[in-house]
């Protein structure tokens, strides 16, 4: 295999980006995703690819749970906060509108609308991200219209 080919062909995948919601014992934290897609219409299940070596995997280890928050075209900037790792002296959340859904993971009031899940199967044996089948439990739709996808940021995640 050209590891170059390759590189590009899996870049060519399309992908939306989203916010991913966690939260366990009181914390909250949310991260730029974009490897999610809907696995199941009965159950609604959708898998998500999830850092092992992220916080938020523990979170979502721990509280099988998690929001999954749609963006509109305008709110790459939202995207682009959400991508840098939480630390001890940094909370993602602050200053961001949100309130609990009826996980307890986080919602963003501003998002175009979002969905939440319970954790049903984590595969985690191979690989740098676990794959993390959520069930759909609930959704809201906050207004309506195109969600960001990966391709107008202009960013790649994948290859
Ligand atoms: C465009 C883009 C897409 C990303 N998609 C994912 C993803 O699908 N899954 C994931 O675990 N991390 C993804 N990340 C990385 C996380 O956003 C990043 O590791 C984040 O710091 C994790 O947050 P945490 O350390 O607060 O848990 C992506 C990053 C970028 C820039």
């Amino acid at each position: 295999m050209d590891p170059q080919v390759k590189k590009t062909v899996l870049r060519k995948l399309p992908h939306g980006v989203y916010i991913i919601g966690v939260a366990h014992n009181g914390h909250t934290n949310a991260f730029t995703g974009t490897w999610l897609t809907q696995v199941s219409f009965t159950p609604p299940l959708v898998a998500l690819g999830v850092r092992k070596d992220s916080g938020s995997f523990q979170m979502i280890q721990d509280a099988g749970v998690f929001t999954v928050n749609l963006l509109d075209k305008t709110q790459k900037p939202i995207a682009e906060h959400f991508v840098k790792p939480a630390g001890a002296d940094h909370d993602k959340l602050a200053g961001i509108r949100t309130r609990p859904g009826s996980t307890g993971a986080p919602v963003l009031e501003d998002a175009l609308g979002y969905f939440e899940c319970r954790v049903r199967e984590i595969a985690n044996a191979q690989g740098d991200h676990a794959v993390v089948i959520g069930e759909v439990v609930d959704a809201g739709l906050h207004r309506d219209g195109p969600a960001l996808t990966l391709m107008d940021t202009g960013w790649h995640y994948g290859g």
